[in-house]
């Protein structure tokens, strides 16, 4: 194991929730019922929950005490003028608009933004999945502008979410500018294993705009671990405090869409924050139609106070130190066992490099393989990011081939400790140890969209080698 001491959780258990410890027997017929999909596993059979880092995390005493102070004054509430002042201060903008989540906050950002007429590209530096599909419901595609730095799983580069400027000029001069309403860049990167974006190779970015005169924005569901990551790896940056590089992150854009339930520290909730007046007028008309009233955008006032002493919370540096330690000895330990898994680890998971890891062909999605023997393991659950969320190309009908077939390991924000860590990395590493023994899937219900959420899958008797 590495000699690293990792930081101690900077905070104290004041309620607790039993964590569900089943026998292998049990987990059998739990996953048996659930038809092999493990997004249809009940959560009463999970003893650890790494299924998402969203909306699970844990809030604060502070945080408990501001939800008893939620004004549900449908508008102007006091909860309300206090997100409003918090969120303008936190990122540096004027506008602020809540949204029920990040996908409300999308849907507003890009219907707005995008003209169907004229078949609006999005470059970024891999959309997440939700966003994408808001861009092509708003009738545009999304072209992935990462640069090359993000093809090698096992490198030390420390800002592999970063966009490349020359992919940008390409995508600009192949498409036209006047298709190009906005570029969108994910901090951290969730498709891209969760890799940072540097202060640097956001200016790159900026100047690329700048010079044709597309505005930039943020997908921020992540900004302060993102912040977090430029504070320890980029040159110069290591004296700035976490909340001065949030604030030099939003100074080099026009706006964001984020979803609150990473980095605000809440259970739900989303916001658009942008500068421009015109831009903010006609966000609230829709968010109006779609959200609700602009000072509370689809979510109860006492969700926009606990928002409120999130977004505070979340800049506290002690804080990231344990988050992102947390991940890293996650990703340290697996990596110290054997287990491939895409280097270094991000900010709210780990990825295994199911491709490198199992020898199983892409036609039996190794990575649903893995993931419910992790399940039928230890009643962790795990999650699928490969073949089968990618989806079927409409075209040939065949199985897209995402840049990485992984299995992400995303953990819940002041959820878990260092033990249940432990716990973790022991059931994987059993999994990846007698990988041999590790059966293909196929699937008995294939859905046509969005497959993963409620596919069902039977075992194919293909044991070990392609
Ligand atoms: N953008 C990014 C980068 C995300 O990671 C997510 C959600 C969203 C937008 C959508 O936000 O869920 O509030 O509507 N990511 C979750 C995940 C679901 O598991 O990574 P939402």
């Amino acid at each position: 194991m590495a000699d690293i001491c990792y930081p101690f959780e900077p905070f104290k258990i004041k309620t607790i929730e039993r964590v569900p410890i089943t026998t292998r027997d049990e987990r059998e017929k739990i996953l048996r019922d659930a038809k092999g999909n493990i997004f249809r596993v009940p959560a009463r059979g999970i003893t650890i929950d790494l299924l998402t880092d969203s909306g699970t995390g844990a809030m604060s005493d502070a945080q408990w005490g501001a939800l008893l102070q939620g004004d549900e004054s449908y508008a102007g509430s006091k909860s309300w003028e206090l997100l409003n002042s918090t969120a303008q201060e936190v990122f540096g903008m004027p506008y602020i608009l809540p949204a029920h989540r990040g996908r409300g906050a999308g849907h507003l950002l890009f219907t707005v933004m995008l003209d169907r007429d004229k078949k609006p590209v999005i470059p970024g530096n891999g959309h997440f999945d939700t966003t994408s599909g808001h861009i092509e419901w708003a009738g545009g595609i999304g072209v992935d502008c990462i640069g090359e730095w993000a093809d090698d799983p096992d490198s030390d580069y420390p800002f592999k979410g970063d966009m490349s400027p020359e992919k940008l000029r390409e995508v600009i001069s192949e498409y036209g500018v006047e298709r190009i309403p906005l570029v969108l860049i994910t901090i951290t990167a969730n498709t891209a294993a969760g890799q940072p974006v540097s202060l640097g190779g956001m200016k790159k970015i900026r100047e690329v705009c700048d010079e044709y005169g597309i505005p930039l924005f943020f997908d921020a569901a992540r900004f302060a671990e993102n912040a977090y990551f430029i504070k320890t790896r980029e040159k110069g940056m290591a004296d700035k405090s976490v909340a001065e590089i949030v604030r030099m992150q939003f100074d080099l854009v026009d706006g964001a869409v984020m979803s609150s339930k990473k980095d605000g520290l809440v259970n739900i909730g989303g916001l658009v924050v942008c500068r421009d007046r015109e831009l903010y007028r006609k966000l609230a008309t829709m968010g109006t139609l779609f959200e609700g009233f602009p000072t509370y955008g689809g979510q109860a006032g006492r969700d926009i106070a606990a928002l409120a002493v999130g977004l505070r919370e979340v800049l506290d540096e002690e804080y990231l130190r344990w988050r992102v330690g947390q991940t890293r000895y996650l990703g340290e330990r697996l990596k110290d066992n054997g287990v491939p898994i895409i280097w270094p680890p991000g900010g709210h998971a780990v990825y295994i490099n199911i491709g490198k890891a199992l020898d199983l062909p892409t036609s039996v999605y190794p990575g649903i393989a893995f993931q419910n023997a992790v399940y039928l393991e230890g009643g962790v659950r795990v999650c699928e990011i490969g073949i089968v969320l990618a989806g079927r190309d409409p075209e040939t009908g065949e199985d897209r081939k995402p840049r990485y077939d992984l299995v992400r390991l995303a953990i819940p924000r002041r959820v878990y400790t260092q033990t249940h860590m432990d716990y973790v990395v022991n059931t994987v590493t059993k999994v990846y140890e007698n990988r041999e023994e590790l059966k293909g899937v196929r699937f008995t219900y294939e859905p046509p969209v969005l497959r993963h959420f409620t596919a069902e899958y039977e075992e194919v008797n293909l044991v070990g080698k392609r």
